[in-house]
């Protein structure tokens, strides 16, 4: 067996680090091992489809999917036909805002308080809060959706249908202060923790960071021991979200809410699904082994 780890060296980096704790070659198809490459995980990157063409191959994360999932509207879209909780959206579209869907009221107000979006994005830095009660107007943004007010906020990672970390946002102003300054911009970043490139200062920063709940406005992950304190519905609705966008594996970002369903279950949305989540630390080890055992299955 010959597995591979593609990804793209400039916006993956964790990609590398993976490859390298399941010490397994990695890099682009110009690579010579990735010529006789059988098991290919793709980190995020649709770079190279000529692989999929290939069908001696087994593609975790295949292209498609991969273009599916960073694509915002497109994979809202399925996982709503798929009767995966998601936010209430719709396009940013003068027609589509005649027939409805953008909760506007006759005097151009909004009902609801709305996040305009750009389809293709990462880290929130495409985001512009309009809130309820406010005059809408047009910005860049390619579609909206309706802001949730979280209770809290989790990244369920999940490989081959199965949950394997957990994890919890939190906030500090000390987090916040150190994203701004730039000090804890790893050497190996994931697309979570990357460096921030613009400097906004921090008055700014305070009027978005419970809105959009980043590392750049002081939120972090932290690993979570124990699952019993997460929502009960956040870890079947992860595995049911990736299995809808048809990735092998990948980090389902879900925010909870004060909200309860029939059950008395905390309601839990999905917000978007990540194919090259940031990991650091344990949880590279984590990953590595699961990735590995996901392999082996397709032996
Ligand atoms: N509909 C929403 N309701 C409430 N918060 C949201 C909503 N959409 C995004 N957010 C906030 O913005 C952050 C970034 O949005 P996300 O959809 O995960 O995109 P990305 O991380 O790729 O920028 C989320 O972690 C969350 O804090
Ligand atoms: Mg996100």
């Amino acid at each position: 067996m010959n597995p591979f780890l593609v990804y793209h060296p400039t916006t993956r980096p964790s990609g590398r680090a993976l490859a390298r704790a399941m010490k397994i070659p990695y890099g682009l198809i110009s690579h010579y091992s990735l010529c006789k490459a059988d098991k290919i995980i793709r980190w995020g990157t649709i770079e190279n489809p000529v692989l999929e063409q290939q069908v001696w191959r087994k593609i975790f994360n295949e292209e498609y999917n991969i273009r599916l999932a960073s694509h915002k509207y497109r994979s809202l879209k399925k996982l709503r036909a798929d009767g995966v909780p998601v936010p209430d959206f719709g396009l940013c579209d003068y027609r589509e805002s005649q027939s409805g869907p953008l909760p506007i009221n006759a005097d151009g107000t909004l009902r609801e308080t709305i996040f305009q979006r750009r389809f293709h994005h990462t880290r929130g830095t495409d985001i512009v809060i309009t809130k309820q009660h406010e005059g809408y107007t047009w910005t860049l943004g390619n579609f909206w959706t309706k802001y949730i007010k979280p209770h809290k906020e989790y990244r369920v990672h999940v490989i081959g249908g199965q949950v394997i970390i957990c994890q919890k946002k939190f906030w500090s102003e000390e987090n916040m202060r150190q994203a701004l300054a730039g000090e804890r911009r790893e050497e190996e970043p994931g697309d979570e923790l990357a460096g921030f490139g613009e400097m906004v200062d921090l008055q700014y920063k305070r009027g978005r960071k419970d809105f959009i709940r980043n590392w750049s406005n002081g939120w972090f992950f932290h690993t979570m021991n124990n699952w019993s304190n997460m929502p009960a519905n956040a870890i079947p609705t992860a595995i049911r979200a990736v299995e809808s966008l048809g990735l092998d594996f990948g980090a389902v970002d879900i925010i909870s809410t004060e909200e309860k369903d029939e059950q008395g279950k905390r309601k839990v949305y999905v917000l978007e699904v990540n194919t090259a989540p940031g990991i650091e630390g344990d949880s590279l080890l984590v990953y590595a082994d699961k990735l590995w055992e996901m392999i082996n299955a397709y032996a």
